[in-house]
């Protein structure tokens, strides 16, 4: 039986097996203590061991840190503090010996950075463990909170040809030799007769989807080929877009607000003793700050607020901030952080700053983007309603270098009924890292990819 599932409701008197890993044995007056984790809950269970079973002195005494194990035994009452239940063991097995000469994780606390690199390893600890749960529950409440709200789920491709950001940040995907992808005929002789890449996004086929189904939404993998080595992105990560026709800015920034206020009280209730710990140890105040999130609106802020801001804030930022210049993760920070005390939503960039495909606003200088900044982190969403007039689309495409021939079937969708349109990406990875506080991206996520970095 699970360990959670046995802390959850305990049976006085059951007669149990349980599986897990010893995280330390102790011994003490003819007994030892074992304390087991599954990895099903933070909790460890403790293990009552009696000097008279027939193999202490050949196993139990051996038993180390990291060693797995199966008991059977009957769930007593604690007499001792920090745990109602134990298990008295009739029966201990060893499933695997964990040498104490190598093996890396002992029972102090280790730093993040040494853990990444026993990244087969990590998960085995309290704080990588939680990560693990809470990015698992959040996975499910995302599909939930869909499920209620009337989307589809779409597969887009992982492989892909076009390139949605505009940014050239994709991977290439060849099964050409390196001597034939020099050569004149390049990509036409390759797989798939043209340069195909690992997506960027799924927005651009979710949008064929919201324009059949009208709700629908694409959570997966994502890669981009970009040289940043900060604690906020990573070059494989999760991105959740949903896409909904009939729906404008405010539609969009509605429907993102509510998703992130679900997260959090999905796991605020859900993964409470996990929240915790990353309350007491990472991030203190964190579950008060979520609370918090989850109670108060959002602040709105368009671009033009947002840059006067900054400019009359008084504070030397590194990269200076005018009209027309993207914002950097320190202003990000400084407004939800410093001027709003809560996530903000930024509205209307600039044009020139943003991808092809948000629609213009009258004016023409800005476009109906909108990004959800949150303190700790900076950006969590970024989306936009999407230019849904031919001619004006066309016109930015060709601005924008995109080939009107591959880029057609885009068009097609407003050629033939097109609709209003709006949708956004939300980075799983820095959803969980606003929820757990964990500083680095490289802890919420079980493998991380960074420039010279993917070792399993
Ligand atoms: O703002 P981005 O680039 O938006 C898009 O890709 C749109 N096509 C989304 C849409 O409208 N459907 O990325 C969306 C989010 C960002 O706000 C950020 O949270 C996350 O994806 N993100 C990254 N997360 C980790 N590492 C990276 N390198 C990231 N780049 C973006
Ligand atoms: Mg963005």
């Amino acid at each position: 039986m699970q360990i959670a599932q046995i802390l959850k409701q305990p049976n006085l008197g059951d007669h149990l097996d349980v599986c897990g890993w010893v995280r330390t044995r102790r011994d003490s007056g003819g007994f030892s203590f074992l304390e087991i984790n599954d990895g099903s809950c933070l909790a460890n269970l403790q293990i009552i061991v009696e000097g008279d079973l027939h193999n202490y002195e050949q196993v139990v005494k051996k038993l180390t840190t990291g060693c797995s194990v199966k008991v059977q035994g009957e769930l007593v009452e604690s007499p001792a503090k920090g745990q109602k239940v134990e298990l008295r063991a009739a029966e201990v097995d060893v499933l695997g010996w964990a040498d104490p000469e190598t093996y890396p994780l002992q029972k102090k606390r280790h730093s993040f950075e040494f853990l990444r690199t026993i990244s087969h390893l990590r998960s085995r600890t309290n704080a990588l463990g939680a990560v693990t749960r809470i990015r698992s529950a959040l996975n499910f409440a995302i599909h939930r909170f869909f499920k209620e709200q009337g989307f589809f789920q779409v597969h887009t491709p992982i492989i892909t040809t076009s390139d949605c950001e505009g940014a050239g940040e994709m991977f290439t995907v060849t099964a050409l030799e390196q001597a034939e992808l020099g050569k004149a005929e390049g990509f036409s002789q390759d797989f798939f007769h043209r340069k195909a890449g690992l997506t960027v996004s799924g927005q651009l086929q979710a949008e064929i989807f919201a324009l059949s189904h009208s709700r629908v939404y694409t959570f997966g993998p994502t890669f981009r080929a970009e040289n940043s080595n900060t604690s906020r992105h990573l070059a494989e990560f999760w991105m959740l877009e949903p896409e909904m026709a009939f729906c404008d800015l405010q539609g969009d920034m509605q429907l993102a607000e509510a998703l992130v206020k679900d997260l959090v009280t999905a796991v605020l209730e859900e993964c409470a003793d996990d929240l915790e710990l990353f309350d007491r140890f990472i991030a203190k105040g964190l579950l008060a700050r979520l609370q918090a999130v989850v109670d108060q609106p959002f602040e709105h802020l368009s671009y033009d607020e947002a840059v006067k801001q900054l400019v009359t804030s008084g504070k030397s930022f590194e990269f200076p901030v005018s009209w027309g210049s993207d914002l950097q993760a320190e202003h990000e920070r400084y407004l939800c952080e410093e001027v709003a005390g809560r996530p903000v939503i930024v509205t209307n960039y600039p044009a020139q700053i943003k991808p092809f495909y948000m629609r213009l606003d009258d004016g023409g200088k800005t476009v109906a983007a909108m990004d959800i900044l949150v303190p700790g982190i900076g950006e969590l969403i970024g989306g936009s309603q999407r230019e849904e007039r031919y001619d004006l689309l066309k016109e930015r495409m060709e601005a924008a270098g995109l080939s009107l021939e591959e880029y057609g079937w885009y068009l097609d969708l407003r050629k033939y009924g097109s609709v209003p349109h709006a949708g956004f990406g939300l980075g799983f990875e820095r959803m969980v890292q606003f929820v757990t506080g964990m500083q680095n991206i490289r802890d919420v996520i079980p493998f991380p990819r960074t420039p010279g970095n993917a070792p399993c």
